[in-house]
C-alpha cells in the first residue's frame, strides 16, 4: 500500500548529489578514499567527539562496539526491554546475553531498575535514546562507574544528543534523522577503541595485509557513496533538527486536548513524532484509509520469539506496546501536511 504521508521520507536538500557526483567521477566508490574519513571527522567533529569510525549499519556499530569493548561469550550486557530488537541483536551476535531492564514514563530505560540487574557478568550497560529521549546519562555513567562498566549508547535515534558514554552508536537508515540509505557510525573518545572499531570492521586485516587475520571479524565497511551522502547530511544537522522541532511543535498544538490522545513528554531531539491513544488499533485503520502512515510502538523484548520469558513482566513497556504507535515525521513534512494529519485525528475522536 502506498500512503500520501508516508511515516517517513529522506531529506536530501544540500550537497549530497554534488558529493556523490565527486566520489563516482573520481573512482572513489569503494570505502577506500577520502569521503569516509570526511565524514567520520565532520561527525566526530560536530558531535564534540575525537573519532567517528563509520561502517554499513546502526547495528554493525553496536556490535563493532560491544567487541571492541571485549564483549563476549559469558558476559551480559543490560539493554532496554523497550528498544528496537537491533540493540539486543547486538549483544547476542557477540556471543553475550542481553539482560532486560523495564522503561519508565519516557519511554527509556528506568534507572532505578538497572543496579538490582547487575551480577559478575554484567560487562557494558546499553541505554537507547528512545525516538530521541534522551537517557538519563548522569545516573546510568555514575552506576558505571561505580560498578566498574563501560557504557555504549545506542544513539541510532538521536543524532545531535551529546554522546558522553564509552562509545555511541548511530544509525543512518532512510528514515533517521539524518541517512546515508543505510550506514553507522561509531564516536568514542579513546584512540585505542576507535582503532579497534576500525580493524574489526574492515576484516581485521594486518597494516601490511599479509592476509594473516588474528581475531574473527567482519566486513561491516561503508561506502564512499554512503559517506557522501552522510556528510551532506551531517553539513545540514543543524537545520534539520530545527526544522524537526518546529514539526514536534505543530503536533504538539495540533493534538492538544483530544480526548482519547495521551501525549507523550518533550523529546530532547525529533526521530518520531510518539503519542497513544484510545481505540489505537482502529485509529490507525481510519488514518491508513485516508492515506496517512503510521507504526507501532516497539515491542518488548521478552515478548520476541528469540528472548520470550514468560515471568518477566516488564510492565511499563507492555503498557506502552498496546496503545503507543507513532505519525508521519520526516524533516519535509509540511505544516498543511500536519494539519491534514491532526485534523484527521480530530474528527476521529469527534474534537473541535
Ligand atoms: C534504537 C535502534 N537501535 C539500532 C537500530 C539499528 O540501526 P540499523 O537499521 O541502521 O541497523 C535502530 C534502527 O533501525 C534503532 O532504532
Amino acid at each position: 500500500m502506498s500512503f500520501t504521508h508516508p511515516v517517513s521520507r529522506p531529506w536530501l536538500g544540500g550537497r549530497e548529489l554534488d558529493y556523490v557526483t565527486e566520489a563516482v567521477s573520481d573512482g572513489w566508490i569503494s570505502s577506500q578514499g577520502p569521503y569516509v574519513r570526511r565524514f567520520e571527522e565532520e561527525f566526530a567533529r560536530y558531535n564534540g567527539v575525537a573519532h567517528g569510525v563509520a561502517c554499513s549499519s546502526g547495528t554493525t556499530a553496536l556490535t563493532l562496539a560491544l567487541r571492541a569493548l571485549g564483549v563476549g561469550p559469558g558476559d551480559e550486557v543490560i539493554v532496554p526491554e523497550f528498544t528496537m530488537i537491533a540493540s539486543a541483536w547486538a549483544v547476542t551476535y557477540t556471543g553475550a546475553t542481553p539482560v532486560f531492564v523495564d522503561c519508565g514514563d519516557d519511554l527509556n530505560i528506568d534507572v532505578s531498575l538497572i543496579e538490582e540487574k547487575i551480577t559478575p557478568r554484567t560487562k557494558v550497560i546499553l541505554p537507547v535514546h528512545i525516538y530521541g529521549r534522551r537517557c538519563d546519562m548522569d545516573a546510568i555513567m555514575d552506576l558505571a562507574l561505580q560498578y566498574n562498566l563501560r557504557v555504549v549508547e545506542d544513539s541510532a535515534e538521536a543524532h545531535g544528543v551529546r554522546p558522553v558514554a564509552d562509545i555511541a552508536c548511530f544509525s543512518l537508515f532512510a528514515n533517521k534523522i539524518i541517512t546515508a540509505g543505510e550506514g553507522g557510525i561509531c564516536l568514542t573518545e579513546d584512540p585505542r577503541l576507535a582503532e579497534q572499531m576500525a580493524h574489526l570492521r574492515a576484516m581485521a586485516f594486518t597494516k601490511d595485509h599479509s592476509f594473516l587475520h588474528k581475531k574473527l571479524a567482519y566486513n561491516f565497511r561503508m561506502t564512499s557513496m554512503q559517506a557522501a551522502v552522510a556528510l551532506a547530511q551531517t553539513e545540514r544537522l543543524d537545520t534539520i533538527l530545527e526544522l524537526r522541532r518546529e514539526i514536534e511543535r505543530r503536533y504538539d498544538e495540533g493534538l492538544r486536548g483530544i480526548d482519547g490522545i495521551t501525549m507523550m513528554p518533550p523529546r530532547d531531539v525529533l526521530w518520531m513524532y510518539d503519542v497513544r491513544a484510545e481505540r489505537r488499533d482502529e485509529l490507525r485503520e481510519f488514518l491508513a484509509a485516508e492515506g496517512v502512515e503510521t507504526r507501532l510502538f516497539f515491542k518488548p523484548m521478552s515478548r520476541q520469539p528469540g528472548y520470550y520469558d514468560a515471568d518477566w513482566p516488564s510492565l511499563n513497556a507492555s503498557r506502552f506496546s498496546e496503545d503507543g504507535f507513532y505519525l508521519p515525521t520526516h524533516t519535509g513534512l509540511t505544516a498543511e501536511d500536519q494539519e491534514f494529519i491532526t485534523g484527521r485525528i480530530r474528527k476521529f475522536y469527534g474534537a473541535a
